[in-house]
């Protein structure tokens, strides 16, 4: 508690008494928030380990924050996504800056409000990040994270509203050109009854001691099957599905499985959920995997 409060009172009134100038983009009048000593103190204490002191972080380990932060925020929904990988991890994988990301980040649920609004304006105004922010951008406030930690998402959740906020839904991914001029409806099926049967066999030996043999899930272990799983998936691009599955899973071995025997699984998930077979196999290019929408069937 003390964390929370009596110290950016001290701090704050330090501040006013020396009058130190205040931020471009940050809300004036009284009740403005000042981050900059704290979020520099969290930033270099906390996220620098991973994301380096200069922002550039560690290709394919950990992303850089430094000219990525704004392009993040130019997105349609990516103010409020921010603070929600910070509270609650976000679970790969991601590419940015056309580098792949693996590693999970962790959640920092432990910090305060304060602290956590304070690390991110620091990012985003640091390293050059500030010049290129989307013309007035509201920096965040204690407030914004206080409401964002009401969520309570899971880091598979934060991974697939990121999806959701770069766009890769099945919806928009099939209205855009495929590519390589495959597409898939109804008609033509969207994948054949032979990969459906080899992936039955990869999910019995690889999957089905964890999420169950009729896919219910464990114990501890997510149905993919039920509502829940579509509540979270559903709406989104099979792609990001796959890519879930092939870096995370099986969670003890992930990637260890040839990518046609990841291909198979999700023609047998496709299958267990009324997709229709056909004489078209399904393929491993995004372009056709975008094609496919999550849904209940
Ligand atoms: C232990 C290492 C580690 C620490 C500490 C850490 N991060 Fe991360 N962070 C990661 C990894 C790994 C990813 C990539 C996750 C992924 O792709 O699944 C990431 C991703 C991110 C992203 C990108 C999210 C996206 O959707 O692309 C942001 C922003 C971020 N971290 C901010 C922070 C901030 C701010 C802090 C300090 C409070 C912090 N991180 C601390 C490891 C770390
Ligand atoms: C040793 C147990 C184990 C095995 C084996 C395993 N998984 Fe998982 N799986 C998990 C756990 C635990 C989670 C939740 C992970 C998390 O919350 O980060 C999960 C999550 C998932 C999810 C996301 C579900 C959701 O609710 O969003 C999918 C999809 C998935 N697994 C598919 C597979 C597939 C396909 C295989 C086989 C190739 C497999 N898993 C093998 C334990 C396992």
């Amino acid at each position: 508690m003390y964390r929370k409060w009596t110290w950016p009172v001290v701090f704050t009134l330090l501040l006013f008494t020396l009058g130190l100038p205040s931020a471009v983009h940050s809300q004036g009048g009284e009740d403005r928030f000042d981050w900059e000593g704290l979020g520099r103190r969290t930033y270099g204490t906390i996220c620098a380990a991973c994301h380096q002191t200069g922002g550039e972080g560690i290709p394919a380990a950990f992303p850089p924050l430094k000219g990525y932060l704004p392009e993040l925020m130019a997105l349609e929904g990516g103010r409020d996504y921010l603070p929600k990988v910070l509270l609650f991890g976000l679970t790969g994988p991601t590419v940015v800056a056309e580098q792949e990301y693996i590693v999970a980040m962790p959640a920092w649920q432990s910090l305060g409000d304060d602290e956590i609004a304070a690390a991110l304006n620091y990012a985003l105004t640091s390293w050059g990040n500030a010049e290129l922010l989307p013309e007035g951008l509201e920096l965040y406030s204690p407030a914004d994270i206080t409401a964002a930690r009401s969520e309570q998402l899971t880091p598979i959740e934060v991974y697939v509203l990121r999806g959701r906020i770069f766009g890769v839904t099945g919806a928009e991914a099939s209205a855009g050109s495929a590519g390589d001029g495959l597409i898939f409806s109804d008609e033509s099926g969207y994948y054949t009854t032979s990969q459906a049967e080899a992936g039955a066999e990869v999910y019995k030996r690889n999957c089905a001691q964890c999420h169950g043999p009729r896919m219910a899930g464990g114990l501890h272990e997510p149905p993919l099957t039920k509502l829940s799983f579509f509540r979270t998936w559903g709406g989104l691009s099979l792609d990001t599905l796959y890519n879930y599955i092939v870096t995370k899973m099986p969670i003890r071995a992930p990637g260890s499985l040839s990518k046609s025997e990841y291909l198979n699984v999700v023609a047998h998930w496709l299958h267990r959920h009324n997709y229709p077979a056909g004489d078209q196999a399904l393929v491993m290019t995004s372009e056709a995997l975008q094609q496919i929408t999550i849904e209940r069937r």
